[in-house]
């Protein structure tokens, strides 16, 4: 049987044709959602996420702002941060990643204010998430997980193995398998005998950005596989002189597969689709409550 694809893409498109009509409906024009996102540095992918996830906002009627700095000292993006947290009209805050190696991310994401923190990237959302509290659930683990539901992928017993442990996207989504009753094995950079873990996977995550990393035979038949790997590699054939590489070699591995992600067009649009998710849901106060009339505008932290 050939393997199903699993078309982030079309679900994507689905999710924000609906947030559009949320947007419209809930008479948010007023104050329409709004997302602020922070660049600092020259990182040229970054470049790429931000301006595809202002085009998607753009479309469903999420309103952007974008402050780039090339160099900036903490304390300066620090202040910048506190004014969006102080700003009434902005309702999800994100500082994309990496940022230059004069700024501590652990220093700077933790002083956007929770309810604001539409990355989920604050301990006190990482905690709420923990927990199964109601929180900002980081976008791309957010999105597999809604590929996971609506694919109807059996999850309760099942052996995931994930590789990557960055607080992006592999530490969530330990959690969350967790939370969804999977056995869960995290491999990173020091792990030994990556193939033996590999292979035991129901369902394989990699999340790494190392084009190839993941070939037929380290994988078992039958496995259900995200690609989290989003590689930019030179590519004079396209016009715009780049070709997006997944993890895994797609031509050899998808034919032993259940289902497989694709890449371009799987756990992409779902992670551009879940941050807007996060910031409508900020900007109706669905995570912390909503309080008229303060600057401070939500009440509990
Ligand atoms: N860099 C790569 N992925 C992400 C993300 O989901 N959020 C932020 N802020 N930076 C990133």
């Amino acid at each position: 049987m050939p393997p199903h694809i699993l078309d982030g893409k079309k679900i994507a498109l689905q999710k924000q044709a609906t947030m559009a009509t949320i947007i419209q409906n809930y008479n948010l024009q007023a104050l329409p959602p709004h997302l602020a996102i922070i660049q600092v540095g020259d990182d040229t992918a970054s470049h790429i996420y931000i301006k595809n996830k202002t085009k998607a906002c753009k479309k469903i009627g999420i309103k952007t702002t974008e402050i780039y700095h090339t160099h900036i000292s903490e304390n300066k993006l620090y202040k910048i941060i506190n004014e969006l947290n102080e700003d009434p009209t902005i309702h999800g805050i994100i500082v994309q990643l990496p940022l230059p190696k004069n700024i501590n991310p652990e220093n700077i994401l933790h002083k956007i204010h929770p309810a604001k923190d539409v990355d989920g990237f604050h301990f006190k959302n990482y905690g709420r998430l923990s927990f199964k509290l109601p929180t900002h659930v980081p976008a791309t683990p957010l999105g597999i997980l809604e590929m996971i539901h609506i694919h109807k992928i059996e999850t309760k017993g099942k052996h995931c193995v994930i590789i990557g442990n960055s607080k992006i996207v592999g530490a969530p989504l330990g959690i969350l398998m967790q939370h969804l009753q999977a056995t869960v094995t995290i491999c990173h950079i020091h792990t030994n005998d990556l193939t033996h873990f590999t292979k035991q996977a129901d369902i394989l995550i990699s999340a790494v950005g190392k084009p190839g990393l993941i070939t037929q035979k380290m994988v078992k038949k039958g496995v259900v596989i995200f690609d989290v790997g989003t590689t930019f590699v030179t590519d004079n054939h396209t016009i715009s002189k780049y070709t997006l590489k997944g993890d895994v070699i797609f031509e050899e591995v998808s034919p032993i597969c259940s289902a497989i992600t694709p890449v371009p067009g799987g756990v992409g649009p779902m992670t551009v689709t879940a941050l807007m998710h996060n910031t409508l849901r900020a900007a109706q106060g669905q995570v912390y409550t909503l309080q008229k009339n303060q600057t401070k505008i939500f009440k509990g932290y």
